[in-house]
C-alpha cells in the first residue's frame, strides 16, 4: 500500500481496492456501463476484460457507453463475446464495426458534444448505472484524476449510481494538472463558459466524486492500447500543399490572421498529416482548439510553432506516446484536455473561429458530406466530433482522396449515400486534386467548382454529364437531381465492384 498512498490519498479509500473481478461482479444484466476513454486512450482495461469473461461465462450483455472509440480491452474484448447490446457514441474496431453492421449490436451514432448533455438530460435510455474510469490518482476528498482522455468521463461519474475507479499506475502521476474540468448543467440554468482563448481554465483540475460512490479501487497496469499512424502518402502530401496555400491566400486577402485561427483536426492518416505538413510551413505561433491532440502537435510544439493545444484526449502513435511521457513536463505546459461536451462545445468553436478540418468517406457535387458509412447501408466508424466543429467553424474544410480502392469508387459522387454534413456547413472541400472554395456559391456554381478542381479526371465528364442533363430534366431547378439516378453510381458498384462505366 505504501507505494500506493501517493495515488490513493484518502485511507478509507485505501481498503476499497478490489481485484477486476470483483469489480465486474458487481455490473449486472441491462446496465448501462460508462466510461472513460477516447479514442485508445484513458480508457479501463482490467474490470473490461475480467467483466468479458464473466460474460463468456453467464451469457448476459449491457449497454457500453463511451467518450468515443476505445482500445481492444474494452470495445473487442466485449464484443467479442457478444455482451454489447447497444452501443455509443463512436467506434473504430473491427469486431464492434461486423457486429453492429450484422445487426447483433445497436449502435447510435452521436455528436461528441451531445453525450454528456444527452445523458444528463435522460434521453439516451435510462441513467447510467456503473461509471468505470481510469484514473492515475484519486485526491483526499475522492476526486478522480484522469490520464491520457476525459471524454464523458466526469458526466458519467456524476451520474453514476456506483463508480469504479481503475487506478493505473503505468500511467504517470505527472499527468495530474493537465485537465480541466467543467461538468455545465441543464438548461434552463446553464452557467455561460468564460472560455474565450484555447488555453483557458475554467474547472478544476479532477472530476469530482464522492468517496461513498466510489464502490472499489482496481490496481492496473496495463498500457493504452495507441496505434501506429499509417506513412503519409502522396494524396495526403497534396492536400496538405493545397491547404497551405489556401491558408496563405487567406491571410493575403485579410480574412486570417497571420497565425491562422485555432485548428481543430480530425482523425486518421490524413488529418495527422495535415498537422504534420504546417511544421515545415512559415505559420507561427499557432493554437489548436481540437478534439484529439496527435503526433503532428507534438512536432509542432517541438519546432515551436504551437503556442497552445486543447482536446479531451492525446492520441499518439506508440512512439507518440513514449515522446509525450518522456518529456511532459515541457508538453503539460503546452496542453489542457478537457471533457469532450466543452473541447467540442458548438458555442466555444463558434466563438474562438476555429478552422475545421475533417475527412469524407465521400461527398457530392453540391457539398453534402458522408463522414461514416459506406454505399449508403454500413457504418464505418461514427460522424465523432466532425459535426460538432464542421457546423460552427470559422472555415470548415473537408479532406478526401478524390477516388478510393484504386479508383473503382469515385469520392465524389451526383449523390451521398449517406448525408452527415450538409451543403449549408461546408466552406472548402480539398482533394489531391485541388480546392473548391464554395463559400457564397449557389447549388449549381458550387457543383461545376467542386467537378472541376476535386473530382478525378477519370469521373469528371460524367459527373459534368449528369449536371448537365439534371439541369435540363428539371428546367435549371435549384439543386438539379435525376432522383432514378442519383444514387445509379453506388449501385454500379455494388452490382460491379466499382463505378466506372
Ligand atoms: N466509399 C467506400 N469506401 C471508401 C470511400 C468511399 N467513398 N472512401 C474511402 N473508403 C474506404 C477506404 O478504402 C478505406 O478502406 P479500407 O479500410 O478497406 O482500406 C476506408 O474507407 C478508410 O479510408 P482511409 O482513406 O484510410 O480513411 P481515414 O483513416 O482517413 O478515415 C474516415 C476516414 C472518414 C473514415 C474518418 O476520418 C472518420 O471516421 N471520420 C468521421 C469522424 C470524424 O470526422 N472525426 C473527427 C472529428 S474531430
Amino acid at each position: 500500500m505504501n507505494n500506493l498512498s501517493a495515488r490513493i490519498r484518502n485511507t478509507t479509500l485505501q481498503e476499497k481496492i478490489i481485484s477486476a473481478e470483483e469489480a465486474a461482479s458487481l455490473i449486472k444484466a441491462g446496465m448501462n456501463i460508462g466510461t472513460s476513454g477516447f479514442t485508445p486512450s484513458g480508457y479501463p482495461k482490467a474490470v473490461p476484460l475480467a467483466l468479458a469473461e464473466r460474460i463468456r461465462q453467464e451469457k448476459f450483455t449491457v449497454n457500453l457507453w463511451t467518450g468515443a472509440s476505445v482500445g481492444k480491452e474494452l470495445d473487442a474484448a466485449l464484443a467479442e463475446v457478444g455482451g454489447i447490446a447497444k452501443r455509443l457514441p463512436y467506434q473504430t474496431n473491427a469486431v464492434t464495426r461486423q457486429a453492429i453492421n450484422s445487426g447483433r449490436m445497436q449502435y447510435t451514432d452521436l455528436h461528441l458534444s451531445h453525450v454528456a448533455p444527452m445523458a444528463r438530460a435522460g434521453f439516451l435510455g435510462g441513467k447510467v448505472d456503473v461509471a468505470i474510469v481510469e484514473a492515475c490518482a484519486i485526491t483526499e476528498a475522492g476526486h478522480i484524476v484522469p490520464t491520457t482522455s476525459v471524454g464523458n468521463a466526469a458526466a458519467f461519474v456524476q451520474l453514476a449510481d456506483t463508480v469504479i475507479v481503475e487506478l493505473n499506475v503505468a500511467q504517470p502521476l505527472a499527468l495530474e494538472g493537465m485537465h480541466d474540468i467543467v461538468t455545465p448543467g441543464l438548461p434552463p440554468v446553464q452557467a455561460v463558459l468564460p472560455l474565450v482563448n484555447v488555453a483557458d481554465r475554467i474547472g478544476v483540475p479532477y472530476i469530482p466524486c464522492s468517496i461513498e460512490k466510489i464502490a472499489g479501487i482496481v490496481v492496473s497496469d496495463i498500457p493504452d492500447d495507441v496505434r501506429p499512424l499509417a506513412a503519409v502518402d502522396a494524396d495526403a502530401k497534396a492536400m496538405t500543399g493545397h491547404l497551405i496555400k489556401f491558408l496563405q491566400a487567406e491571410i493575403k486577402a485579410g480574412r486570417m490572421p497571420a497565425n491562422l485561427l485555432p485548428l481543430q483536426s480530425g482523425v486518421g492518416s490524413v488529418a495527422n498529416a495535415v498537422i504534420t505538413g504546417l511544421v515545415d510551413s512559415d505559420f507561427s505561433n499557432l493554437t489548436v482548439y481540437t478534439e484529439v491532440i496527435q503526433d503532428g502537435m507534438l512536432d509542432l510544439i517541438d519546432a515551436g510553432k504551437l503556442t497552445f493545444a486543447s482536446g479531451t484526449a492525446l492520441t499518439p502513435s506508440p512512439q507518440g506516446l513514449q515522446r509525450f511521457y518522456a518529456n511532459l513536463d515541457r508538453y503539460k505546459d503546452k496542453l489542457v484536455l478537457r471533457p469532450q461536451e466543452i473541447s467540442n462545445h458548438p458555442e466555444i468553436a463558434r466563438r474562438l473561429g476555429i478552422i475545421a478540418m475533417n475527412t469524407a468517406i465521400e461527398f457530392d457535387i453540391y457539398g453534402h458530406v458522408n463522414s461514416t458509412h459506406v454505399m449508403g447501408s454500413k457504418i464505418m466508424n461514427g460522424i465523432g466530433g466532425s459535426g460538432d466543429f464542421a457546423r460552427n467553424g470559422y472555415l470548415t474544410c473537408f479532406f478526401s482522396s478524390s477516388v478510393a480502392k484504386e479508383g473503382a469508387i469515385s469520392c465524389i459522387v451526383p449523390m451521398c449515400s449517406h448525408i452527415d454534413h450538409t451543403e449549408h456547413d461546408v466552406d472548402v472541400f480539398i482533394t489531391e486534386q485541388g480546392v473548391a472554395d464554395i463559400r457564397g456559391l449557389s447549388p449549381k456554381e458550387r457543383a461545376r467548382k467542386i467537378i472541376g478542381n476535386c473530382a478525378h479526371p477519370r469521373y469528371r465528364p460524367r459527373l459534368l454529364d449528369y449536371l448537365e442533363r439534371a439541369e435540363k430534366a428539371t428546367g435549371g431547378a435549384h439543386t438539379p437531381h435525376l432522383l432514378a439516378e442519383a444514387l445509379s453510381w453506388h449501385c454500379r458498384f455494388l452490382e460491379t465492384g466499382t463505378m466506372q462505366f
